[in-house]
């Protein structure tokens, strides 16, 4: 079976376990789960949790329930993401907020969480391991989202604050998958820790290609609204470096584009090609790809696949 194949194959099994996890409810509930649940993500939590496990040959059946509560925890965090950036548009779809209200997002969100915290529970009762990293990292996904809403009112952010910041609100995330896949492939702890250190890196790799994706792609091709990092201010990889390479200039373009977002976005572009920022932000997301296979050549099975998964995340387009 070819990579891409045992992605899709991946794939339904996640849609369909995710499809029936809440089934029973009020309607305004069910309907906005549905809503989230069913819209277009690229399950690449789940798919990174399963893919860890497959390492160790772990049966999927075991890992399957877990890689769901992980995609529902991200689900809760984008519902809630959208509110806090104020974003319009997610997954191709308008924003629960945008659809329905600020309320019913504050409420879906937290009862996505819900359901992702019981399923957890159900199908991994005696895990109370499991369920620790689950509830520890969610709260530094939160610490994470904190940090990234103050840094908009702070012009002093360097590029190691700004790393820790995106390893707490997205390294966090994919950390858990690695690490949880391999725990439930029962293998000795130092292997766990190893693959949790190997799915920040590949969440700080993926963030800043997200930083870079939000200025150089557009919202059509990557299915949601690409403007909040600059109006908002947010304190982004490529940002942070042209502040330090020309502050008067970036400044100038992030303040026309809240008048004229066109325009200042072209500036900006503009600004980050002629410095070299674009060049250097491309070149730091490939080595940090590199840096991650590196904690996998210590591993003593066989990583090809895994390292396929981050090859195809290295070239995403949304
Ligand atoms: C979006 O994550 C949030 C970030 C960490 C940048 P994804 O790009 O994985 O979003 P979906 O799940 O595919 O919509
Ligand atoms: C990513 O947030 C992290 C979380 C959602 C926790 P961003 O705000 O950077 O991501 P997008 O651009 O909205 O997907
Ligand atoms: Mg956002
Ligand atoms: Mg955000």
């Amino acid at each position: 079976m070819t990579f891409e194949n045992l992605l899709e194959e991946y794939k339904v099994l996640i849609n369909n376990d995710l499809k029936v996890s809440y089934l029973n409810g009020p309607t305004s509930l069910v309907e906005t789960f549905d809503y989230v649940i069913n819209s277009n993500g690229k399950r690449i939590r789940p798919l990174l949790l399963l893919l860890t496990s497959k390492i160790f040959n772990s049966d999927i059946k075991k890992a399957l329930p877990a890689a769901i509560s992980l995609e529902l925890l991200h689900n809760f965090t984008l519902v809630h993401d959208d509110v806090m950036d104020n974003d319009k548009i997610r997954r191709g779809l308008a924003t629960v907020h945008q659809k329905w209200d600020l309320g019913t997002a504050i409420l879906s969100g937290d009862m996505i969480l819900s359901v992702s915290l019981n399923n957890l529970i159900k199908n991994y009762p005696k895990h109370h391991h499991i369920i620790n990293i689950f509830t520890n990292g969610l709260l530094k996904v939160c610490e994470g989202q904190a940090l990234d809403k103050e840094f908009e009112s702070k012009d002093s952010i360097t590029i190691e604050d700004y790393l820790n910041m995106i390893d707490f609100k997205t390294g966090c995330l994919l950390g858990m998958c690695t690490e949880i896949g391999a725990i439930i492939a029962n293998v000795d702890n130092s292997i766990s820790n190893r693959l949790r250190e190997y799915g920040i890196l590949l969440g700080r790799a993926f963030q800043i290609q997200d930083d870079y994706l939000e200025i150089f792609s557009n919202s059509n091709d990557m299915g949601k609204s690409l403007k909040s990092d600059i109006l908002l201010n947010k304190k982004t990889f490529l940002i942070i470096l042209a502040r330090q390479t020309v502050p008067d200039k970036i400044d100038k373009a992030i303040l026309l584009s809240q008048d004229d977002f066109d325009l200042g976005i072209r500036m900006i572009r503009e600004i980050i090609e002629e410095y070299g920022i674009k060049e250097y932000a491309k070149q730091k997301i490939s080595n940090i790809f590199i840096q991650a296979n590196f904690l996998l050549d210590d591993i003593d099975y066989d990583t090809s696949e895994i390292k396929l998964f981050s090859e195809y995340l290295s070239n995403r387009k949304r």
